[in-house]
């Protein structure tokens, strides 16, 4: 089969602007950690890119460690940028990162300059690309100096390998010190990716502040909390599930009576808009503008479909808020 992208792909999707920086990011990003790798089906993962794409989606994460096996989303997603993508590369935001744990011995995790600049070489090397736009460091690394990490980061910008840095998951603090860092090398800090839905609000609590002041966009992971913001596990833990399968990250210890009764809550609100659950889950975090962009995870086209519909209502009313409040808020 031949791709043909939609050639009204930029009518539908708003883009926002990425902090302070030239880059604009669509409303709706997709992430490629799970339902891409050696495990799954590639004719329906190249669906679900094709689908992204003709929905004016143009960006996508990955991250050396996304399979399983470990890097095998890379090589997959390197496979379909070679058949599908390949005359698009300059209509697309593709970010990749290191941080996890990678390969054995000292050199394959965390945050020292070996293990970053070897691994951006490997992740180019898989998805058969120059550069990557945006390399991010995954996790803050307590044990190595920051300037290490953040001189990696500038150093594969200054080589032309990322055309931007990213940091991921760091505190309110150490962001503020990654910046100065990086400015201090030459580079802006172009976003941060931190986990931010319904379920985990941390980022409320000085990264946001953080992220204005610096001028750093803001890309949320796991907006649907891995599926649990969605209607999959109001009635039981299904079996095409993320909490089900063996290779999720999501446990079925996760699914728990507490968040599914919230989620049942929130669904009726959502009934109320005339949104699905995962749609509203979109919404709120989108109705920030701090918010860049929201990184969703889908297992299939539908989903996708069905989250791209969220930015169809993204308005909610004082009493709507309220309500959401308190169910989140309460025991
Ligand atoms: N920086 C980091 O440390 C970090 C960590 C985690 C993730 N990320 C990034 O963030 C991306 C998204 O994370 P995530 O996959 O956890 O996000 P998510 O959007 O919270 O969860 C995705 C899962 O939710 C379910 N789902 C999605 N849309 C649905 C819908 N409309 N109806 C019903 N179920 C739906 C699917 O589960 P089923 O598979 O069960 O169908 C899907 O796999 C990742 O791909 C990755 O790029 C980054």
């Amino acid at each position: 089969m031949i791709y043909n992208p939609l050639k009204e792909r930029y009518e539908k999707m708003n883009y926002r602007r990425c902090g302070k920086s030239g880059i604009l990011l669509p409303e709706i990003s997709l992430g490629l950690w799970h339902n891409f790798g050696g495990v799954d089906v590639f004719e329906n993962f190249r669906k679900i890119l094709w689908k992204a794409f003709d929905a004016g989606i143009t960006h996508f994460d990955l991250a050396n460690n996304y399979g399983p096996p470990p890097g095998s989303a890379e090589e997959n997603f390197g496979i379909i940028m070679k058949k599908d993508f390949v005359s698009l590369r300059d209509e697309l935001i593709i970010s990749t990162k290191a941080g996890w744990e990678m390969w054995p011995g000292p050199y394959g995790n965390f945050g020292s300059r070996k293990y970053l600049l070897a691994s951006l070489d490997q992740s180019l090397k898989r998805m058969q690309l120059e550069y990557v736009d945006i390399f991010y460091s995954h996790r803050p690394d307590p044990d190595t100096p920051l300037e290490e990490t953040m001189g990696a980061l500038a150093q594969a910008v200054h080589q032309g390998k990322a055309l931007y840095a990213g940091i991921s998951s760091y505190p309110a603090e150490t962001t503020r010190e990654a910046a100065g860092i990086l400015k201090s090398m030459g580079v802006n800090c172009l976003i941060h990716q931190p986990v931010y839905s319904m379920f985990n609000r941390w980022v409320e609590n000085g990264l946001l502040d953080a992220l204005e002041d610096t001028g750093m966009g803001c890309i949320p992971f796991s907006p649907l909390a891995q599926g649990l913001l969605t209607n999959k596990y109001l009635k039981g833990i299904p079996e095409d599930s993320r909490a089900f399968k063996p290779t999720g990250f999501l446990k079925m210890e996760d699914v728990t009576e507490q968040r599914i009764l919230k989620a049942g809550k929130l669904d009726k609100i959502a009934s109320g808009r005339n949104q699905t659950l995962a749609e509203m889950a979109i919404a709120w975090l989108l109705k920030d503008q701090r918010i860049t962009s929201v990184l969703v995870g889908v297992s299939s086209a539908a989903q996708l479909d069905d989250n791209l519909k969220a930015l169809e209502n993204l308005a909610f009313s004082e009493d709507e808020l309220k309500q959401i409040e308190s169910i989140l808020t309460g025991e």
